[in-house]
C-alpha cells in the first residue's frame, strides 16, 4: 500500500461505505418489518376500547400524561397503569380507576393536581378498557420501570 492517500482510495471508501451501509439499512428494515406483526396486540379491538380511546382524546388526557412515551411529562405514564395498579386483575384495576377519577382533584398539598372530568360510570368503564388494551401492546418491555 502506498503512503499517499489517493483519489482512487477515497472513491473506494466512498462507494464501499455507501454500499455497506445501504445493505445494513435494508437488512434492518426487513428485520423490523418481519418483527412487527409478531408484536401486535391480538386482543380484540372492541367498541368499548374504541370509545375509551375517543374519550381519551376528547378529554385531552395526553395534555398531561404520556401514553407509551408520547405526550406531556406533567403526570405519570398511563400505558402501564393497568400493570401498576391492577396487577393483572381487570376488576381490581377498574375499581381503582373509578375511585381515582371520582376523587380528583385530590387537593393534597404539594402534589400535582388532576382535574375532575365528571364522566359517567359507562365512560369510566370504557376508558379503563382502553387503558387495559393499551397495556397489552408488546412494547419490548418499555418502560423498564413499572412506575414510569
Ligand atoms: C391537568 C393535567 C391532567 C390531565 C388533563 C389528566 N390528568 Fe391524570 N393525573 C394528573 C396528575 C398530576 C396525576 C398524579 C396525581 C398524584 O399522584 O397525586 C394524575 C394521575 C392519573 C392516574 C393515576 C396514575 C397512577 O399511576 O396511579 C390516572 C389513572 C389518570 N391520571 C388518568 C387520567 C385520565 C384517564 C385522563 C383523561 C380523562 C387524565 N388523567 C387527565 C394530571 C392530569
Amino acid at each position: 500500500m502506498s503512503e499517499r492517500f489517493t483519489k482512487g482510495m477515497a472513491r473506494n471508501i466512498y462507494y464501499g461505505g455507501g454500499a455497506f451501509f445501504m445493505l445494513l439499512f435494508i437488512g434492518l428494515t426487513v428485520d423490523t418489518v418481519t418483527a412487527l406483526p409478531k408484536r401486535e396486540n391480538r386482543d380484540k379491538l372492541t367498541a368499548e376500547v374504541a370509545q375509551g380511546k375517543a374519550l381519551w382524546e376528547k378529554n385531552n388526557c395526553i395534555g398531561c400524561h404520556t401514553l407509551l412515551g408520547e405526550g406531556a411529562y406533567f403526570a405519570p405514564e398511563l400505558g402501564n397503569v393497568y400493570t401498576r395498579r391492577g396487577m393483572g386483575d381487570e376488576q381490581a384495576f377498574k375499581a381503582f380507576f373509578n375511585a381515582w377519577m371520582k376523587a380528583m382533584p385530590s387537593g393534597a398539598e404539594g402534589r400535582r393536581q388532576m382535574p375532575q372530568f365528571n364522566l359517567s360510570e359507562q365512560e369510566l368503564d370504557h376508558l379503563a378498557d382502553f387503558l387495559i388494551w393499551t397495556s397489552r401492546i408488546n412494547t419490548n418491555n418499555w418502560p423498564p420501570n413499572v412506575e414510569g
